[in-house]
């Protein structure tokens, strides 16, 4: 499997507080069957600061050699959207600050966006429409995990047909984020607007990644072909900046 979105590395965000425990997630999704994960740091102005390009790189280096090609780790980011975000894009198509290329998955043109938790933010069809003209692909974290969405899906439909990837969290197809997430996340698996499955994984003990389950559950459910596209190739296709094929379910 490839894990689009996770949070393996110490002390960038809410994810492993120490090196041991980095490496100890790091070995749980290689034991779950994963063999190449984007670390998508939270980059949320506000909150985290993040990315300082060159420290994230040292610490995905320092990662993979203490890993010994278990698992291989990419960067990436998790973006929220907030209103900073425009001029991150005029930049992008401008003149590119390394800063700017890091908010990137594994350096390819698609972008891994989060939806603050309760609502729909103001002009966010236009702003994906402008990243989409510019050449950026996004790729809609969660959004299941979104209050508004789950009760307005027809706007998660028309940013799929915009030209969005989405991607449902595996915890909350296990039920984790509540009732109403996992009801959601499956019917949006079905009616194929879902790209990707990804673990969202925190640390073993607090948001530990559930790949392994989402997978059996998934495959029994809808077949093993869905399965690989949600778990292996698109995620594949993402981090090569390659396309996404639709993955309908039923
Ligand atoms: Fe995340």
């Amino acid at each position: 499997m490839i894990d689009l979105h996770c949070h393996l590395l110490p002390g960038v965000d809410d994810g492993p507080r120490t090196w041991e425990e980095a490496l100890a997630l790091g070995l749980r999704l290689a034991e779950e069957g994963v063999t190449l994960a984007v670390t998508t740091p939270h980059v949320f102005w506000a909150r985290y600061p993040n990315p300082e390009p060159e420290r994230i790189r040292e610490g995905i280096a320092q990662l993979n050699r203490a890993l010994e090609g278990r698992l291989r780790v990419l960067p990436g980011a998790e973006v929220r959207i907030v209103p900073e975000l425009r001029a991150w894009a005029e930049r992008m198509m401008c003149s590119p600050a390394d800063g700017d290329r890091a908010l990137l998955l594994n350096g390819t043109s698609y972008v891994l966006l989060e939806f603050p938790p309760e609502v729909i933010p103001p002009g966010v069809e236009s702003f994906l429409f402008e990243l989409l003209t510019a050449g950026i692909r996004p790729i809609l974290a969660h959004p299941e995990r979104n209050v508004a969405l789950r009760y307005r899906p027809e706007r998660l439909r028309r940013f799929v047909e915009q030209g969005c990837g989405v991607q449902v969290d595996a915890p909350s197809l296990l039920g984790d984020h509540g009732r109403e997430a996992q009801r959601v996340a499956a019917r949006w698996v079905e009616a194929g607007w879902v790209h990707a499955i990804a673990s969202d994984a925190h640390g073993l003990r607090a948001r530990p990644p559930k790949l392994r389950r989402a997978w059996e559950d998934i495959a029994r459910t809808y077949g093993e072909a869905v399965a690989r596209a949600l778990f292996i190739e698109n995620p594949k296709a993402i981090v090569e900046g390659a396309e996404l094929s639709e993955v309908p379910a039923r």
